[in-house]
């Protein structure tokens, strides 16, 4: 593995190899025992153009976690503002030589672009609605400490799927590793074309989450749309919130999760994102943490 740009073009095993290692970093962070100058001497730089609480956070935590140093280029105060180009930008920070690029785009394939320009690794921390490689393996890492394996699980993946890069990346994964994946959706967010073989489309809730293991709620992504687009929060709400009575016909040991942000009242009620019975907001965040450092771990020391 070159670059982590997708989990597209990533084997069925690269997969299992990074969850691996992401394992092995959850326990050897509890247990206080990991290498932590595994990443010495190196440099990570995070490219955020597009704002962010949980990846470049994480990003943070998991090369200071290796004993990497990081440098946050901020594109607020940078020279992006003086109507300096995007090539031009990337190919002054690629001189600086760091040892890994990490980059958030709302541009389509723009960490792909950064990689034919730069000489270091380049990690994909979501671009546009194309992917977010990294939430779908701290999503895969979460699953898998609860339900043993991605094999056969029942997985729904509700609400704005067509702008979604977390919705992509997860289907691209857990097709790969033999869940089930299904779509809910209204109509108008319904891709229009679906993104791996064998998932199932429902446009009801009540449908697409019975029987499931797991059910993953999504943010309505407003800034992907035109404002003629944005559905109403309450009428949402009303046919796609997801609250403890919808729950009831899925799996009774069902995972809720969501990438976050969520927006409390419009995909989720406030008492089921806090219900620790179900939800698994805080322990994806947490994830994110061990998924980053497995990332960082076999990309940079190759
Ligand atoms: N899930 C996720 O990508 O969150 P941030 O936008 O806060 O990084």
């Amino acid at each position: 593995m070159e670059h982590l740009l997708g989990i597209k073009e990533l084997s069925a095993e690269k997969i299992k190899e990074i969850l691996d290692r992401a394992q092995y970093y959850a326990k050897a962070l509890k247990d206080g025992k990991w290498d932590k100058q595994k990443l010495k001497d190196k440099v990570v730089m995070t490219l955020f153009f597009e704002n962010s609480t949980r990846t470049v956070t994480s990003f943070n935590f998991a090369a200071l976690r290796l004993g990497a140093e990081i440098v946050n280029w901020n594109a607020s105060v940078s020279s992006l503002s003086k109507k300096e180009s995007f090539n031009d930008t990337i190919d002054t920070l690629g001189s600086m030589k760091p040892d890994a690029i990490v980059i958030r785009h709302n541009e389509y394939d723009a960490p792909v672009k950064v990689a034919e320009r730069v000489e270091c690794p380049v990690i994909n921390a979501g671009d546009s609605w194309r992917e977010h490689p990294t939430q779908a393996l701290l999503d895969a890492l979460t699953m898998i400490q609860e339900k043993d394996t991605l094999e056969g699980l029942n997985v729904a993946i509700c609400g704005d799927i067509s702008h979604s890069r977390v919705a992509n990346s997860n289907a691209y994964l857990l097709t790969k590793m033999g869940a089930n994946v299904r779509f809910v959706a209204p109509a108008f967010f319904k891709p229009e074309k679906m993104p791996a073989e064998g998932i199932s489309f429902y446009d009801s809730m009540h449908e697409g989450i019975k029987d499931c293991d797991v059910v993953m709620m999504l943010r309505i992504q407003k800034e992907r749309m035109d404002k003629s687009e944005v559905p109403d929060d309450g009428a949402y709400f009303k046919e796609y919130g997801l609250t403890h009575e919808r729950l009831k016909v899925a799996k009774p040991d069902v995972l809720v999760m969501h990438p976050g942000p969520m927006n409390r009242g419009i995909e989720i009620t406030d008492a089921l994102a806090d219900d620790p019975k179900y939800s698994r907001m805080t322990k994806q965040v947490e994830n994110g943490v061990y998924a980053r450092m497995a990332v960082l771990d076999l990309l940079l020391t190759r």
